[in-house]
């Protein structure tokens, strides 16, 4: 007989586990009771069945359950915390300050090794569909990173063998903690993203309507790193973990293989380590633009960023006081090895500028969820080179500009 664990009972006891390891209550039960009834009180139970869509657990606020300011100090905190009484302990339990962009996943990467995958002989999954099934699929697959390089006879086993799926508000796609069965796409619908730090459910992004999410588990053998929860009701498109190993995986083997020793130059990723900048190379896809193509439009949403491989990308500007139909001024050329698009995913704002193609160009595109995951270590590079662009700014225009404030 198989009995089926809660969604979220390992985390909920592993969280209380660390605690109790942490704070080494004398009264065990004692403890357990108020940890256990300020977590209900503050009703973000961690993994809990609430609808993520409304209060606090939305928009990047951390769980705080002693609803205190949050401390980034823990060792004070550590060193005090044997004197004091057992009533205190939970009143020190907060939030760690997570910096979005210094936090590192602990997704340890077992060998990557598509050789040990089942041999060719499997029959492929083939779930039908409708043509109109079929029409919504490949449109919703039609910029998912992950499938930019594959070719077509790889790209039809993909579609064949996905299914759809339809969740309602509140769902818990995936569970952090739980192994990684399928990989999906988003058809429709908006969906939070958490990830539990110290036993806290931290949000620390969103899906709105676009884009795909489950991939780390499957390619890396994994526990699942986050929870995805829908906040509204929506479509996906599964794609079971074999057929996922089988095309996806072994394609990051021949894209590493191709883009070791490029990747390897990039002065930007020279502060992750080889195996950091490899997972960096699983996760993005190349995109081709043709020759005065827009590749960003200045006051867009953004949700990517963007290395050049190779040929030339224009950046322009238009100053917030001119009119529309003004073209803009050209303020940097990008070529082969540099980055762009960084700027909206770090402030969170708009495309501050424009970018076009000059002559044919490819470039290598990550989405803003895995450039907050793996870039935060290249972070001081980019602060750096933001703050060259105002200067810049200040040359060309004649005025300071605070790139990072939503005003500009
Ligand atoms: P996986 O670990 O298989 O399941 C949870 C998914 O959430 C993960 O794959 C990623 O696709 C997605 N995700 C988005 N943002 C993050 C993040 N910051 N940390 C971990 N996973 C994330
Ligand atoms: P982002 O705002 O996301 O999109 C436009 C990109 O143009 C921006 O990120 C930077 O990567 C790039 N850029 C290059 N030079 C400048 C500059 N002087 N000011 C603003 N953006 C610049």
């Amino acid at each position: 007989m198989s009995i089926k664990i809660p969604a979220g009972l390992t985390d909920l006891l592993q969280s209380f586990t660390v605690e109790v390891l942490r704070k080494q209550p004398a009264d065990l039960v004692g403890f357990a009771v108020q940890y256990f009834s300020k977590l209900q009180a503050s009703q973000k139970l961690p993994f809990g069945h609430e609808k993520s869509g409304s209060g606090a657990l939305r928009a990047g606020k951390a769980v705080n359950f002693a609803d205190e300011p949050m401390q980034t100090d823990s060792e004070n905190g550590e060193e005090e915390e044997e004197e004091e009484e057992e009533e205190d302990d939970l009143e020190e339990f907060e939030a760690p300050m997570i910096n979005r962009f210094t936090r590192r996943v602990s997704v340890c990467a077992e060998a990557f090794n598509p050789d040990e995958e089942e041999e060719e002989t499997e029959p492929w999954v083939v779930h039908p569909k409708t043509d109109e099934q079929r029409r919504r699929l490949q449109d919703a697959c039609k910029d998912i990173l992950l499938f930019k390089n594959l070719d077509q006879e790889q790209m039809f086993q993909l579609l064949d063998a996905m299914f759809e799926i339809h969740v309602k508000v509140g769902e818990h796609v995936i569970d952090q903690g739980d192994d990684g069965d399928n990989f999906y796409v988003i058809e429709r619908g908006t969906y939070d993203i958490f990830v539990n730090v110290d036993g806290l459910q931290r949000c620390v992004g969103a899906y709105d309507n676009r884009g795909s999410f489950g991939e780390l588990a499957l390619m890396y053998n994994t526990p699942r790193a986050a929870t995805i929860i829908a906040t509204s009701n929506g479509a996906l498109w599964g794609l079971d973990r074999a057929t996922f190993r089988r095309i996806i995986v072994k394609n990051n083997a021949r894209k590493r293989r191709l883009y070791e020793e490029f990747v390897q130059s990039l002065p930007l990723l020279k502060s992750l380590e080889l195996g950091e900048r490899m997972k960096v190379v699983d996760v993005f896809g190349t995109k081709t633009y043709k020759d005065e193509e827009r590749i960003i439009a200045q006051g867009e949403k953004a949700d990517c960023f963007y290395i050049v491989e190779s040929g030339e990308v224009r950046i322009t500007m238009k100053h917030k006081t001119k009119s529309d139909a003004d073209g803009g001024v050209e303020i940097a050329r990008c070529s082969r090895g540099q980055y762009f698009g960084e700027l909206a995913l770090v402030a969170n704002q708009p495309r501050a500028a424009s970018a076009y193609a000059v002559g044919n160009v490819k470039c290598l595109v990550m989405d803003v969820q895995a450039f907050e995951r793996l870039l935060g270590p290249c972070m001081d590079i980019m602060k750096r080179n933001i703050a060259n662009y105002e200067e810049q700014l200040v040359d060309l225009f004649g005025t300071n500009m605070d790139l990072t404030d939503p005003a500009v």
